[in-house]
């Protein structure tokens, strides 16, 4: 078993059983389970990227599941190389079939985050680092170490993209709250137990066990400036809130 996994078959085991129909199958019922909205972060997270179309991007997805990040990455850069790191051998048994069928040049790393040594022999050569809906399993304390990482890892003029889940500042909650209650919602229950119950199938036992259990983790507990607040301790500078909407926010931010 790879070091970091969780899982009760190896990482290898996971991608041999995942034929081509189960990564489209899984695949579909992912985007479902993601929310409408996902192709619109994606695509937003991939275009901001201050860099030549034609350049030839290191690029480092953190916490990629199944890879949609890496890979919206790679369709608009499609000379970059792409690190994904995920602790879930399921979920980057996804990324990795579908990366190698699609011809993505990518590696891919079983590591926790919470570890404070994710990042064991990666070279600080990143261009960009980029993340969707990961970091809010990781504590404050814990961000706060990551973040600091994601630095160390980026080259001089490097960028930092993500979304992750955001509440409103206390002040205008209550009126936040209700507006966000009357927006169609993104998530649902239905969706997650679609998915999970499919991989579930082809696993052959109950793998949303090991999902995290023994985090303390922040969810959608931080404000938009708790997220800025995490980037401007790790000195970052042209900090820039892309997007904001009921349940999440895509920041983006430099090395200089
Ligand atoms: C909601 S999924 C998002 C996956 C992917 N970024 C995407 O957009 O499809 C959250 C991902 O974060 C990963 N994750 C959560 N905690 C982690 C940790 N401590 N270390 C590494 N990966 C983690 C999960 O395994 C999962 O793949």
């Amino acid at each position: 078993m790879l070091e970091g996994s969780r899982s009760l078959l190896t990482q290898r085991e996971i991608q041999e059983k995942l034929s081509n129909e189960d990564l489209d199958e899984l695949l579909r019922l992912w985007w479902t389970e993601q929310g409408a909205e996902k192709r619109r972060d994606l695509d937003l997270i991939a275009s901001v990227i201050p860099f030549s179309t034609e350049a030839p991007l290191r690029v480092l997805d953190l916490g990629c599941g199944p890879g949609d990040v890496a890979r919206a990455i790679y369709a608009r850069f499609p000379r970059s190389r792409i690190d994904c790191v995920d602790r879930d051998a399921f979920l980057i048994s996804i990324c990795i079939g579908v990366n190698r069928r699609e011809g993505v040049p990518a590696q891919h790393f079983v590591r926790d985050l919470w570890d404070a040594d994710w990042h064991q022999g990666f070279e600080p050569r990143y261009n960009v680092v980029a993340t969707a809906n990961a970091f809010h399993w990781l504590d404050a304390l814990r961000v706060a170490q990551v973040f600091q990482d994601v630095w160390d890892l980026l080259r001089p003029g490097g960028v930092f993209v993500f979304a992750e889940p955001a509440c409103s500042e206390e002040r205008f909650a209550p009126g936040f709250a209700q507006w966000k209650a009357r927006q169609p919602p993104r998530y649902s229950r239905g969706h997650w137990e679609r998915f999970w119950n499919r991989a579930n199938e082809i696993l052959g036992y109950d793998h949303t066990k090991l999902l995290g259990s023994r985090d303390s983790r922040l969810d959608d507990s931080l404000p938009v400036s708790g997220w800025m607040q995490f980037l401007k301790n790790a000195r970052f500078e042209s900090i820039d809130v892309l997007l904001r909407d009921g349940d999440e926010v895509i920041l983006a931010a430099a090395k200089p």
